[in-house]
């Protein structure tokens, strides 16, 4: 039975034999010249995944004198035709009839192993195999909300991985498997630790810990990062202040930052929450996010390493509307922080939901590197017992156009630093990982993670190639499984925008665990975490204004955005209650009124669910039962909660609405 450790790793022996055949004619051998860390992960994998996928072990050997086998060699000073390969670039070429697996680094070998691993995973033909690929963006990374005592914040698949009270003596094998899952995607970076962060990493009995992690993190090609407690000189640094500004403040984050070097020389540089949900700042000394950000590009001094400010934020006390918040924070610092900083920016102006127009900071900040910040956790997505397929949620994001420097100006190409030209890029997907045996609780939400990495590689790639792909690499290679699988993904999310938040309804989900639905919370620790603040549903109608008639957010884009949303009659249904507030009775383009388009989409969203099972039901044969017999529970529970979702909106807005609920629907019973 699978239990789903081995994630997309699966390697299992090929049943076909003139395929495995085929194969094994074509790796007769591994050769690797030289001996660096990360080329023996990458032999190592190469040797653990053939020996799987064929069935007998493949020897090292040197390539002198023999053909059929596999080479892998570093080739720093390779003519790549302008430089196109970039330091973590591979190619895979057929060379004197051997594959030949380059790259001008160690990791650019290592992630071309893993591109030759999926070849074979996925079935394709090795002969004349030409294959080169360099990712678009330079640090990719998994945020993890982690904390010291083994809770992960909003996580929903057991604890932390992270066994601090083990280490440094104990570290656990999970770690270098964990490692070998995002190397194969690319992932090159981790925050360890939680962004509502304890201060307790930068202590030295802690750094030890963490430099063990480093430890089995460096010959997979990956850097760890620390999120850090702004407060850390008060709290655990004896001083009396926190103040950027301070020179004793200064010195002490300079210390640190070396007694980190000392014991993690590849340390990958700081994450930073402040002024944010009550977590101190450099605000709180009349200072602002630059002076802070600035302070500890200063600290880092001339180690390698980056800062990475987070722009979520909003005020203690705003009686504003919070899209505009981190805009108008943000916004007139552009052109203020040093050269190592990047700005983390969420994918959208709210927090996570299921649908969020992107955040108009993208394209705003021209001499800023903008980090996009996803989440691959589900806190807004059902958590580990509903099926989200979450590719075309940051695909959606990542291919919207700012139009900042004209039509082209895509989300994705502003990240990349295409569009500003842009020397360092970045992209952050909050974990959903945790100690379940298959990390992710629900057995799909693996196929979240694998998403964000392919697409933090590539954003071009598409939502169905990359579900395709893990699909085989994961569940079956049965074509027609496959096929059915990744619809089934891909139309998973809209499908749960259509039961829980349809038409651009965002923020009524429960109140503070953020699961299932609420839409009647009126009154919370603050105006702007109740439901009623966002639908504004009253007797007239749904949605809020966020035109110059309301809270005039729609001017943070540029005119051509303003225009695409600005005119309810033409603005994309998936958006109109982000930016309008409609009238119950109002026609929409779909012919149907607005209360019956709502009737609608919650009815069929949730019918949709029923179909999810059917499609799942029909692929049996070719999956585990034990991963079919997960899943199919899973969906059953989704099923209930898409109507618990369904009837609680429904009823909730009906209350204010007074409209019958239409025919063919029935009213919940
Ligand atoms: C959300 C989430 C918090 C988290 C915050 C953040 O609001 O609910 O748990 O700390 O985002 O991103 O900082």
């Amino acid at each position: 039975a699978d239990d789903g450790y081995r994630l997309w790793l699966k390697y299992d022996l090929i049943q076909d034999a003139a395929q495995r055949k085929a194969y094994l004619n074509a790796a007769k051998f591994i050769a690797v010249s030289g001996n660096g860390p990360v080329l023996q992960s990458a032999a190592r994998e190469l040797q653990q995944g053939l020996k799987g996928l064929l069935g007998q072990a493949v020897p090292m050997a040197s390539a002198q004198g023999k053909s059929g086998g596999i080479i892998l060699s570093v080739e720093p000073t390779a003519n790549d035709s302008g430089g196109a390969l970039g330091k973590e670039g591979y190619r895979i070429s057929t060379d004197k009839n051997n594959i030949k697996i380059t790259g001008k680094t160690e990791a650019g070998v290592l992630y071309g192993a893993f591109a030759l691993l999926r070849q074979l995973q996925t079935r394709q033909p090795l002969e004349k195999i030409a294959l080169a690929s360099t990712p678009k963006i330079e640090y990719r990374m998994l945020n993890h909300w982690d904390n010291p005592d083994g809770t992960v914040e909003r996580g929903y698949a057991g604890s932390s991985i992270w066994k601090w009270y083990e280490l440094p003596e104990r570290v656990d094998p999970r770690y270098r498997d964990y490692a070998r899952a995002n190397a194969s995607i690319g992932i090159n970076g981790v925050v360890i630790n939680n962004v509502n962060a304890s201060a307790r990493y930068l202590t030295a009995e802690y750094l030890q810990k963490v430099a063990a992690v480093a430890n089995v993190m460096r010959p997979y090609g990956i850097r760890v990062y620390m999120s850090v407690l702004w407060a850390a000189p008060k709290t655990i640094g004896g001083l009396t202040t926190s103040d950027p500004l301070d020179p004793k403040v200064r010195q002490w984050w300079t210390d640190r930052t070396n007694d980190i070097y000392k014991a993690i020389p590849d340390f990958g540089g700081f994450l930073v929450k402040a002024n944010s949900e009550g977590e101190p700042g450099p605000q709180d000394y009349g200072r602002n996010h630059a002076d802070g950000a600035n302070m500890l590009a200063e600290a880092l001094g001339s180690h390698d390493g980056i800062v990475m400010w987070r722009a979520f934020v909003y005020k203690a006390n705003s009686n504003g509307d919070r899209f505009k918040e981190a805009y108008e924070e943000f916004k007139p610092l552009d052109g203020k922080f040093a050269p190592k900083v990047l700005v983390q920016v969420k994918n959208g102006p709210i927090d996570f939901q299921s649908r969020e127009p992107f955040h108009p900071l993208f394209g705003a900040m021209p001499k800023t590197p903008l980090v996009l910040e996803v989440q691959i956790t589900q806190e807004y997505l059902g958590f580990a017992t509903h099926l989200v397929y979450e590719a075309p949620l940051f695909k959606e994001c990542l291919d919207s156009d700012t139009y900042s420097k004209g039509k082209g100006s895509t989300v994705a190409k502003v990240v990349d630093g295409t569009v500003d030209q842009h020397r360092i890029s970045g992209i952050a997907g909050v974990a959903n990982i945790g100690s379940d045996r298959n990390w992710t609780g629900h057995p799909m939400g693996q196929a979240n993670w694998y998403a964000f990495g392919r697409l933090a590689w590539d954003h071009e790639l598409s939502s169905q190639a990359i579900a395709e792909e893990w699909t085989r690499m994961t569940i079956t290679t049965e074509p027609k499984s496959v096929r059915t699988i990744a619809d089934l993904m891909v139309k998973s999310r809209d499908i749960y925008v259509r039961y829980t938040t349809p038409l651009g309804l965002h923020h009524i989900m429960g109140e503070s665990v953020h699961y299932g639905p609420q839409p009647w919370l009126a009154k919370a620790g603050r105006p702007d975490w109740t439901a009623v603040y966002y639908h504004k549903a009253d007797a007239q109608g749904l949605g809020f204004d966020r035109t110059a008639t309301g809270s005039n957010a729609l001017s943070l884009y540029a005119p051509e955005v303003q225009k695409q949303w600005g005119n309810p009659q033409t603005c994309a249904l998936d958006y109109l209650l982000w930016f309008h507030h409609v009238g119950w009775k109002q026609p929409l383009s779909t012919g149907r009124t607005l209360w019956d388009e709502l009737c609608y989409r919650y009815y069929t969203g949730t019918d949709s669910v029923t179909w999810m099972q059917k499609q799942w039901a029909q692929v049996k044969p070719n999956v585990d039962p034990e991963l079919f017999a997960n899943v199919e529970g899973r969906l059953q529970k989704q099923y209930k909660e898409a109507v618990w979702w369904r009837d609680a909106c429904v009823l909730y807005f009906q209350t204010l609405a007074q409209q019958p609920i239409p025919k063919p629907f029935s009213p919940p019973t």
